[in-house]
């Protein structure tokens, strides 16, 4: 017990996960703001869930990988099984399952969830990231994609990105599946076990993805490898046998690619190997990279999941949808001198000149504070050059200092600390001239 006592426990927080001191949060807040802006400027209406799921959630659709080597799973006090959210697709399909007879279609649904995944923390991926969730429950047909994949878009402009500083890999589930089931005549589980090998490719070396492919699926590897490398969705058609040139994924792709193209997304790239670790998806998926080589992992990630609600005994509702990640978008952010400068929340620092005069300058804060004005009061009794230095090295732009003079005359020097310019002011009139500055 003695031993406990004394130990000193570390500062360092948990493995993976990050603690935002206030410079962080006002990226991570900045980050939120345009994501709720962009998601909300398409109608998306914000919801919520706990991070706590059942584990049987995630068993039926979510994927081997996430479910049994990613997941922060335990048994409550009551023996029930409970998962910390890798994800948040469930936990938004089991909402609209539950409540489908009283919502008219469609759903435009977001929420920035923190989700956990038992990753080895490396640069783009840790344990704790937050996500937000975009996803249009109801629409069965390519509007849904389109829809999708444009807000995507305008969340990237909306954070000052261009076009051309990224590409938006698209596949279609429907496509793979016909290739691995069909056109090389693979068993499901076949077909399950490759398409887990496709979906790592980036993860291991040339060499080691041809040994897999060749392990796996055997003599058709080579017209499988083939079409995995093709350049571009002509070369990949031109790969499949004739009948299957007009298969509904092929056209899909193209119609997707084409309706993008039309209303000024260019950045559209079909990519044979793009497989989506999740099994839940059937259609169309995507995922949003960064086109410089300094992030390597994609900021979205999202498609077409038509048969989730299913688990739920719920009948068909068609849906699409994506998560965008935080840790992704602040790189990518960083490399292009996209993050915003840091502002301390407090807008004007009140000095006091002598103890007397704390409680005169209390009621001043409170005046501006009635004003919408954020403003913090030196408690120090410090000497008054070591309190406009402590504002100063908090970054808070303005002070004014209260004493014998401000009592007496009602009046207030506003000081400006990065140009030194001084302001005469009457207390009434210090809220309308910080407003004036758009501080
Ligand atoms: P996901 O591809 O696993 O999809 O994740 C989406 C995005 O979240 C990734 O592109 C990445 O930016 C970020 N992300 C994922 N894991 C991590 C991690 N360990 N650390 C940091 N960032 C991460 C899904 O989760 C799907 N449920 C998305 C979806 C919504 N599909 C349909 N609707």
């Amino acid at each position: 017990m003695e031993e406990k006592i004394n130990k000193k426990i570390s500062t360092e927080s948990y493995k993976g996960v990050r603690d935002f001191y206030p410079q962080d949060m006002f990226v991570q807040n900045y980050i939120f703001k345009i994501m709720r802006k962009a998601a909300e400027s398409f109608g998306y209406s914000e919801y919520g869930a706990s991070i706590l799921e059942p584990s049987d959630l995630y068993r039926a659709k979510t994927g081997d990988e996430i479910v049994n080597e990613q997941t922060y799973s335990f048994k409550d006090r009551g023996d029930r099984e409970v998962t910390l959210r890798p994800e948040m697709t469930p936990t938004v399909a089991r909402m609209v399952a539950a409540k489908k007879r009283e919502f008219s279609f469609p759903l435009r649904w977001y929420s920035i969830p923190n989700l956990f995944r038992y990753e080895q923390p490396q640069k783009g991926r840790l344990r704790e990231h937050w996500q937000l969730n975009a996803d249009i429950f109801g629409i069965e047909e390519i509007e849904a994609e389109i829809e999708i994949i444009s807000l995507a878009r305008a969340i990237m402009k909306e954070f000052g990105l261009k076009d051309d500083n990224y590409e938006i890999r698209v596949n279609n589930r429907k496509i793979m599946n016909y290739m691995l089931e069909n056109f090389l005549s693979l068993s499901p589980s076949e077909s399950h076990a490759i398409s887990k090998i496709i979906d790592k490719k980036d993860k291991m070396s040339g060499e080691d993805f041809t040994g897999k492919v060749r392990s796996a699926v055997g003599e058709e590897s080579d017209k499988l490898l083939n079409l995995l490398h093709s350049k571009n969705l002509e070369e990949f058609i031109s790969l499949l046998p004739e009948k299957a040139r007009s298969h509904q994924g092929v056209l899909e792709i193209k119609e997707l690619q084409e309706r993008l193209a039309e209303i000024g997304i260019k950045n559209s790239v079909f990519s044979p190997t793009l497989m989506r670790g999740f099994d839940y998806y059937t259609g169309i998926v995507f995922e949003i990279f960064d086109t410089s080589l300094e992030n390597r992992r994609a900021i979205f990630g999202g498609g077409r999941y038509d048969d989730l609600l299913n688990i739920f005994g719920a009948e068909k509702i068609p849906a699409v949808g994506f998560g965008m990640g935080d840790v992704m978008i602040r790189d990518i952010l960083e490399t292009y001198n996209l993050l915003p400068t840091y502002k301390p929340v407090a807008e004007i620092y009140i000095c006091v000149l002598e103890e007397k005069y704390q409680n005169y300058a209390n009621m001043l804060a409170q005046k501006l504070r009635a004003d919408d004005i954020n403003v913090a009061v030196d408690l120090s009794s410090r000497k008054i050059g070591d309190q406009i230095r402590y504002a100063d090295k908090n970054l808070i732009p303005l002070v004014v200092c209260v004493g014998e003079n401000e009592v007496k005359n009602e009046e207030f020097k506003v000081k400006n600390l990065k140009s030194g310019q001084e302001s005469k002011l009457k207390a009434v009139e210090i809220a309308e001239f910080l407003k004036s500055l758009g501080s």
